[in-house]
């Protein structure tokens, strides 16, 4: 298919996003180059855009495989192509973490490749001139980063549930999968899906017996050949494995309901009466809810998530008047 400069959409350091002629698709064009250190390294390497299109395609596949929506299309017509949905991109780069390496070890004093208690996720604002500064939700809400539709609660579950198949994937192939970068977006319709890439470049990949580093690492630390690394990951990548996703799990959850706002039920109604009763005068708004603890069996936490939101909304609130919110983890959070 012929471009023309005028259907880049947007060029960065790694992708070239051009209009498709579909009005609602782009074609991601991955790039022949590799960048680390916020761009102060860079290097031309032929053939490295095609490894990180198919890898990204196999990987995004593998999610949407899992019900993880995502941005991902089909494979472009040149090898070094995407085609993806259009989403608006939220300017949040949300990491997972595994095992400690990189700016974590720097910023915390982890030891190097110490396994966590359990996945860590941070979250960084996409600022290349402020070297994309870690970023706390009170700052993500005073900025207004997030769409009205999505919470921040939601994006931490979909990066954990993406984790567990990433885990899951590359443990069925003797590989680490020690952290990684996602950026979401939303559809036209608000719904969140996962977009950008799924690339060595945004992972920490290693080998479980030797160490060996099969990620971008090699390039950023000097370690060894690029394509060579990207290429011994995508043949593990392609050996037919099964997941070990089949065996089931225990999941914990608390869901909160509460009133809808500016509905005020008779128990706040009465809470409220009671405390202007013993002098409580300031207080002028209450809204009483429930909690619930509920221990869950599904063989991944998306499964769960799916049984949960069913419960929530047939069982444990009532959807005309009450609202409801999920948490969502892996057992040990209720005693
Ligand atoms: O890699 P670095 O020390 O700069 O940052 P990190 O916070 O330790 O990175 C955690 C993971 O996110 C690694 O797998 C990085 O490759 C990935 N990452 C990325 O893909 N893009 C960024 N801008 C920052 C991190």
């Amino acid at each position: 298919m012929t471009t023309t400069a005028s259907d880049v959409l947007i060029e960065g350091k790694a992708k070239i996003v051009r209009q498709d002629t579909t009005a609602h698709q782009v074609r991601v064009i991955f790039k022949d180059c590799a960048t680390a250190f916020n761009g102060e390294k860079f290097s031309e390497i032929p053939g490295k855009g095609e490894l990180n299109a198919k890898i990204s395609g196999m990987l995004f596949q593998l999610l949407e495989e899992h019900h993880i929506p995502t941005c991902f299309v089909a494979l472009g017509e040149s090898a070094n192509e995407l085609v993806y949905n259009n989403l608006t991109m939220i300017p949040l780069e949300v990491v997972v973490r595994n095992h400690a390496y990189g700016s974590v070890c720097k910023r915390f004093g982890f030891e190097q490749g110490m396994a966590f208690k359990q996945p860590l996720v941070e979250y960084f604002l996409k600022n290349d001139a402020a070297n994309d500064p870690q970023i706390t939700e009170s700052m993500i809400q005073e900025r207004g980063s997030l769409p009205a539709s999505i919470s921040l609660s939601l994006l931490e579950r979909r990066a954990l549930q993406i984790n567990e198949i990433f885990v899951a994937f590359f443990e069925a192939r003797g590989i680490r999968c020690a952290d990684f970068k996602l950026e979401f977006g939303v559809d036209a319709q608000g719904v969140l899906m996962l977009g950008d890439e799924l690339s060595p470049d945004n992972f920490r990949l290693r080998d479980v017996k030797t160490a060996q580093v099969l990620d971008k690492d090699v390039f950023r630390l000097d370690l060894a050949d690029l394509i060579e690394t990207y290429q011994t990951l995508l043949k593990r990548m392609e050996a037919p494995t099964k997941l070990a996703l089949d065996q089931p799990r225990t999941y914990w959850a608390q869901v909160f309901v509460k009133s809808r706002k500016n509905i005020l039920n008779p128990e706040s109604k009465a809470i409220l009466t009671s405390l202007h009763n013993v002098g409580f005068t300031s207080v002028n708004g209450l809204q009483a809810g429930k909690r619930f603890e509920v221990q869950i069996e599904a063989n991944t936490m998306m499964a769960a998530e799916r049984q949960l939101l069913k419960i929530a909304e047939d069982v444990l609130s009532n959807p005309v008047i009450e609202d409801f919110e999920l948490e969502l983890g892996l057992s040990g959070g209720v005693s």
